[in-house]
């Protein structure tokens, strides 16, 4: 199996590997790239979606997503689709997935089934070179602090989207009361300091004024999407990628009006995060 790096924050190919056929050494080894490199990228698998679960389960249980609507027959696996008639895509925004839940998803598996002929990137950004690239001060003064995340004005009864991805998205009542992370998290694994604020479902800082507030995420929202921490990955049929929760943010580009996308998602459980020390 081979591991190369892409960019400085973050990202790595992986190579020579048909994650069907892992053994313990090689899962321990992806394990080890997947907390360094925050997102791993594997060409041309060919997976049914019970081998894509078994992939999934070598590094964790599923956290289902209360909100996607199911692969018939595989309630573990979130369908994201986008069809030739559909104009609202999923995760078309910068965002980290299940920030809003106490114990937020360790990372999530996405597989390419369907990909249109050109279009449908997706951009990843590493809040680990992210945090690093802050001033001292502005180090000091976040790791003191919380943020709130919500789920509820994404996909509440009352979400700005909730009509154009009707089918797709759903299930408003799940919505459940907001949390609270730190801001400068350490990533379980390595205990690297990682930026865990992100722009989909971070609503406000505790203790803060609200102009306060919106100042400081306004800045880091925009800090932390600068084109140094960012990657693009083109898909393919058969591409997969897996991303860490906690170290990334990733956005959907909707960019291929009249073709259709299809890939699936199983999301990986993780802990409660702690303030980095
Ligand atoms: C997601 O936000 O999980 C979907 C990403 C993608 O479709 O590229």
């Amino acid at each position: 199996m081979d591991i190369t790096p892409v960019s400085n924050a973050l990202g790595a190919n992986v190579s020579g590997v048909d994650v069907r056929d892992l053994n313990d050494t090689d899962s321990a080894t992806l394990v080890d790239a997947w907390a360094q490199h925050g997102v791993l990228f594997f060409r041309d698998q060919d997976l049914t979606p019970d081998e894509h679960l078994a992939f999934a389960r070598r590094f964790g249980g599923v956290d289902v997503n209360r909100f996607f609507t199911p692969v018939d027959g595989h309630p573990e696996i979130a369908q994201v689709l986008k069809e030739p008639d559909q104009e609202h895509n999923i995760g078309g925004g910068w965002h980290t997935d299940h920030s809003y839940d106490p114990a937020p998803a360790r990372g999530s598996i996405l597989y390419a089934r369907e990909i249109p002929p050109i279009g449908g990137d997706t951009l990843f950004a590493g809040m680990g070179a992210a945090y690093d690239a802050l001033s001292k001060p502005i180090q000091e003064l976040l790791r003191g602090l919380r943020a709130v995340h919500s789920s509820a004005h994404v996909f509440g009864a009352q979400a700005k989207h909730a009509e154009a991805t009707a089918g797709r998205i759903g299930n408003p009542d799940a919505v459940r009361g907001d949390v609270t992370h730190p801001i400068v998290v350490a990533h379980p694994h390595t205990e690297r300091p990682l930026l865990y604020v992100n722009p989909a479902f971070t609503t406000s800082i505790d203790g803060l004024t609200v102009a306060e507030s919106r100042a400081l995420l306004t800045f880091l929202f925009e800090h932390g999407r600068r084109p140094e921490f960012q990657i693009r990955f083109q898909w393919g049929q058969g591409s997969l990628a897996m991303w860490d929760n906690r170290s990334t943010w990733h956005f959907a580009l909707n960019d291929y009006h009249g073709h259709r996308r299809h890939l699936h998602r199983i999301t990986v459980a993780g802990d409660e995060l702690a303030g980095a020390a």
